[in-house]
């Protein structure tokens, strides 16, 4: 049996159950390809990051990064389990607007904010602008002046820590896009200019150094790091950071081979290395924010498909072909990510094949898994992908223009359409007729 579903999630039909729910009953009900979010385990982890600070006794905010799922639906449930988010697009902003979602808890991301989006934020008073770079103070001065306001500003730094995962998801490491350079001195010039605009009250630092990652070191390196820059500061500018913002990016479990420690644990000791750098200085103990995504609505995601057709060669691994593909989930594509797919009505069944699972798509590497140990399949099977609730409906695309799924919350046996289905008019929505 595949170890991440528990005997729990099996109904007596033998099937899988999300948040309660029959995942071939959701499937048919709401059709395929399919996102279905299990919503107590969304809540339960916002819940026991909370928890790990109230434990340390430390002032704190979770902060879901929305990039890693945005709709409606999530801003208002983070909303509930009294989370902030971050958003980093006039897009995602609006979807939290859209969502009711109170703009003093949303900070907003980005290193290369635009005019309009910074014009967005100040007008709707968003909690916190963190600022990225030089072109962005000149801006945001600009914007501030023209509306006659004030906003909240942290410093996004770059730590100079090069985290182990896949290269495009680093962000931490010296030579990146993200954020002012420490060694050169342009995040001493940077505050220098913050603090003397008195539009922009400065609240404190923020560093990411990636996601997906593992290894407790590189999250102790960036602590350490950020109460190093605000003790030189407090020394340097007699500035007192209230708030040290650690990012996001702990990594979770995909397949059986990734052995991550449970997020709150990471954040349990980011906790403890704060606090002991903060013991060796003169510093009033921050306020300690962190951005999970990946952690919070990862796990808690599902992608269902349904099986169509069937590619055997003598000697090679069969393809197993569902409906959907890289168009909800360009992970495997793009990072080369592994996912564990079960068959949905029998996850339990003992598997009699290796096969790749290949999408819809008219591209070779529309591959969502290379090597899936699975039980005899035939068409109309319903396979479940698990932990796909991160970074795949938020990149999904039209390409070759299919529609995008429909996704689905679940909690305590219900089901809720929070997404629904693009439907074909919703692909030719925004074309407009060649007058020649
Ligand atoms: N904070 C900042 C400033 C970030 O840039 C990110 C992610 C996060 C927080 C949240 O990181 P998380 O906890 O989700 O790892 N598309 C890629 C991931 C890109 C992450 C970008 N930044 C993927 O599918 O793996």
């Amino acid at each position: 049996m595949n170890e991440q579903i528990t005997a729990a999630q099996i109904n007596d039909k033998g099937h899988l159950m999300i948040g309660g729910c029959d995942a071939v009953e959701l499937a048919h009900q709401y059709g395929t390809p399919l996102v279905v979010y299990d919503v107590t385990q969304i809540r339960n982890q916002i819940r026991a990051f909370k928890r790990v600070f109230e434990e340390n006794k430390v002032d704190y905010e979770v902060s879901y990064a929305s990039k890693a799922f945005a709709a409606i639906a999530i801003y208002q449930l983070v909303q509930a389990e009294g989370g902030h988010a971050d958003v980093v697009s006039a897009g995602e902003m609006y979807t939290a607007l859209q969502a009711g979602f109170p703009m003093e808890n949303i900070s907003f991301h980005g290193n290369n904010k635009s005019r309009e989006e910074l014009l967005m934020a100040v007008k709707n008073h968003v909690g916190m602008i963190m600022v990225d770079n030089f072109y962005e103070i000149t801006l945001l001065s600009e914007v501030l002046e023209e509306l006659d306001e004030t906003a909240n500003v942290m410093m996004r730094i770059t730590p100079g820590i090069s985290a182990h995962t896949n290269k495009y998801i680093q962000t931490g490491q010296v030579d990146s896009k993200f954020g002012f350079d420490l060694q050169s001195g342009q995040a001493d010039e940077a505050l220098a200019k913050i603090l003397a605009n008195p539009r922009m009250h400065m609240k404190g630092l923020h560093a990411h150094i990636g996601s997906q990652i593992f290894e407790l070191a590189g999250f102790e390196g960036v602590a350490k790091k950020l109460v190093e820059v605000a003790a030189h500061w407090q020394a340097k500018f007699a500035y007192q950071a209230e708030i040290i913002n650690v990012g996001g990016g702990f990594g979770i479990r995909y397949v059986k081979d990734d052995h991550p420690l449970a997020p709150e644990q990471f954040v349990d000791a980011i906790i403890k290395a704060i606090k002991k750098e903060i013991a060796k200085t003169s510093l009033k103990m921050p306020a300690i924010w962190i951005e999970p995504g990946r952690s919070i609505v990862g796990p808690a995601g599902y992608n269902l498909y349904t099986v169509g057709s069937r590619k055997d060669v003598p000697g090679l691994k069969p393809y197993v072909t569902v409906d959907g593909g890289m168009g909800d989930n360009i992970r495997p594509a793009l990072y080369q990510a592994q996912y564990e797919t079960v068959l949905a009505n029998d996850p339990q069944a003992p598997a009699v094949e290796h096969v790749r699972i290949a999408g819809k798509y008219c591209e070779s590497g529309d591959i969502l898994s290379e090597d899936q140990a699975l039980p005899a399949t035939k068409p109309g099977d319903v396979l479940a992908m698990l932990d796909t609730g991160a970074y795949g409906y938020s990149m999904a695309s039209n390409y070759n223009r299919n529609p995008r799924p429909a996704v689905v919350f679940t909690e305590n046996g219900q089901s809720q359409l929070v997404v629904k289905r693009e439907s074909l008019a919703d692909l030719t929505r925004l074309d407009q007729p060649y007058r020649q």
